[in-house]
């Protein structure tokens, strides 16, 4: 049994215009020790999926399916059991710092709060792994700096914060919600390298989140890709990089830049994320796509296995032989 599993995840909201599905029955497992990118434009569900696992979705919102954490549906567990495993054993950084730090306590008020709730410590030991866990993230003059409210710390910095508060208590879970997105490039590399160690010393299975392919590359074991709140491809993620076999992960992979092919331009993905109350009848990246067909835009496709290639799921009508030869046109 995996250490998280997903079955068929769903989330639907209710709005002015009616029910708007925003995610589509996601599945996937992880195992300790391993990182699943989910990657995807802006809109494309990626939030509102962990979100759903976490039971944090708005009012307004409604998560159907299965999320199993070490054998236990988190979906329909009451809310009492819930938050002794919430921040717990499987913990977020939200995409937003401001979300999860309050601006009106002290990083360290924050932080002992959390080990005096899930682990009983007293304050005094609370504080001394608390100035452990700011070491760890490489916060300098940690137990100076502990006793700091957020708006004190660069971003970069207040990142680094979250990624100590959300390992507090040594989650087996970790889901990272673009936790380098508002940060500069050097920066970003040290949290890649930082939670590359937390996985390798602990153990962490870590959910990566984010719309740029290029994070994802060397940090994560599989990759999921959403559009339209549906799986276009999912599969270990050198499958990705080196043989995508969907047009919406060929225009992804177009706009990252790669140190190995200096020669290729970067081509953005044409047009805009779909509005998810209107999404079309058939491929939802039928749209925009560059090989679209007729029966792309009438007929959804289905997630399913490439022919030889089981271990990669895509949801396309074209062949898999045809995206592959799309993509070295392009010479990704
Ligand atoms: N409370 C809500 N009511 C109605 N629709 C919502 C609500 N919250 C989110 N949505 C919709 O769900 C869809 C998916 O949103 P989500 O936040 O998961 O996107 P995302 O992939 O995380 O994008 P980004 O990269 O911008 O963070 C969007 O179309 C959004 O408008
Ligand atoms: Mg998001």
């Amino acid at each position: 049994m995996a250490l998280l599993e997903v079955n068929n995840l769903n989330v639907r909201f209710q709005t002015p215009e009616g029910w708007v599905t925003a995610v589509n029955g996601i599945s996937f497992a992880l195992d300790k020790g391993q990182t699943l990118g989910i990657v995807g434009e802006s809109g494309s569900g990626k939030s509102q999926a962990v979100l759903a696992m976490m039971g944090l979705l708005a009012i307004n919102g409604e998560a159907s399916g299965e999320v199993r954490f070490d054998g236990q549906d988190l979906l329909s567990m009451a809310s009492a059991n819930l938050n002794t495993i919430r921040g717990n054993r499987v913990a977020m950084i939200f995409q937003d710092p401001m979300t999860s730090l309050n601006p009106y306590l002290t990083v360290e008020r924050q932080m002992t709060e959390v080990l005096e709730f899930h682990r009983g410590m007293s304050r005094q030991q609370a504080r001394l792994r608390s100035i452990q866990a700011l070491d760890a993230v490489k916060i300098p003059e940690a137990s100076k700096r502990i006793g700091m409210y957020p708006h004190e710390f660069s971003g970069g910095m207040r990142q680094r914060v979250m990624i100590a508060m959300a390992l507090l208590c040594e989650p087996d879970v970790l889901i990272a919600d673009e936790p380098t997105t508002a940060l500069d490039v050097t920066v970003q590399a040290q949290i890649i390298a930082l939670m590359r160690d937390l996985q390798r010393d602990f153990g962490t299975a870590i959910i990566m989140i984010t719309h740029d392919l290029g994070v994802v590359a060397g940090l994560c074991d599989q990759v999921m890709v959403l559009y339209g709140g549906r799986v276009m491809e999912q599969a270990d993620a050198d499958a990705i990089f080196y043989r995508p076999t969907h047009p919406y992960t060929v225009g992804l992979l177009g706009a990252v830049p790669r140190l190995d092919h200096g020669e290729r331009a970067l081509v953005a993905i044409p047009g805009a994320p779909p509005n998810m109350a209107r999404l079309p009848a058939g491929c939802p990246f039928s749209e925009r796509c560059t090989l679209v067909e007729p029966r792309c835009v009438s007929t959804r496709p289905n997630l399913s296995p490439v022919v030889g290639r089981p271990e990669v799921l895509r949801a396309c009508h074209q062949s898999a032989v045809a995206v592959e030869a799309y993509a070295r046109e392009l010479s990704l």
